[in-house]
């Protein structure tokens, strides 16, 4: 199996789960581990609250565990906050960086995302840098114009670690948890210009793209037929047992 068959699932629980939910859910996944296939990459993103038991749980079987957001500073007078340094220090492989409820329910901005790749990248943290156009930007037709915007923030004049991956969430906003999920044929054309623009940005990088929006049982595989779609980050449908169980086995 080359690297290039792996398929990338990521769950991301938002706020959807409390801290006795995510235990019985991560105890849940535990259980069906042995069962999962070689050439799948699971990673999952519960909330602040549980991420240190859960990741206890997932990684004694080798799945890996990512934060939601991160603050850029390492330490200091920043109530509330919570650093990449200390997410690495509890666990932490991955951490999504401006997922779209951040930017647009948060007002985070293209700078802070910036901020967040690079903190992310100082502790050895992979960024899983989220990426999209929202339905009026479309309806504009300015999704090109935002992707490029977003990504020339998040890349431009940044020395990649030779050792993280690159990867990116293409989510357009109007296709997440909406079941109005982005045609996948359009979503592969989306990715194709989305690593054409970032390996100009990241000269010598192989970018990962994954897609995300409305993914569930019924849809997974019409995406990653595609060669551009490296896997799926998933919300509502990740957070039970049973559609995400579904999910993983159209992978396998
Ligand atoms: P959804 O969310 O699967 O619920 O549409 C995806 C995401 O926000 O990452």
């Amino acid at each position: 199996m080359s690297i290039k068959d792996q398929k990338y699932l990521f769950a991301n629980w938002k706020m959807y789960l409390d801290f006795d939910e995510s235990n019985i859910l991560a105890n849940a996944l535990a259980g069906e581990a042995k069962n999962f296939s070689p050439n799948i990459k699971m990673a999952i993103f519960p909330s602040a609250l549980s991420f240190y038991n859960v990741s206890q749980v997932l990684h004694d079987v080798g799945i890996c565990v990512g934060a939601q957001n991160v603050y850029w500073t390492e330490k200091g007078g920043y109530t509330g906050e919570i650093s990449a340094q200390m997410y690495k220090s509890a666990g932490a492989d991955y951490v999504l960086v401006g997922h779209s409820e951040r930017r647009h329910l948060f007002h985070e901005t293209n700078h802070d995302v910036r901020q967040k790749i690079e903190a992310a990248l100082a502790v050895g943290l992979t960024p899983v840098v989220c990426v999209g156009e929202t339905a009026e930007e479309k309806n504009n037709n300015q999704t090109e114009e935002v992707l490029e915007t977003q990504l020339r923030a998040g890349f431009h004049n940044l020395s990649w670690p030779e050792k993280i991956k690159l990867i990116i969430a293409y989510e357009p906003v109007w296709a997440i948890g909406t079941n109005n999920a982005c045609e996948p044929i359009k979503a592969e054309k989306k990715h194709e210009l989305i690593k054409k623009m970032t390996t100009k940005l990241v000269p010598g990088v192989d970018p990962i793209i994954l897609y995300g929006g409305s993914v569930g049982a019924e849809n997974v595989s019409d995406y990653l037929k595609n060669p551009n779609i490296d896997g799926v980050l998933v919300g509502g449908s990740s957070a039970k047992l049973d559609s995400w169980m579904g999910i993983v086995d159209k992978v396998e």
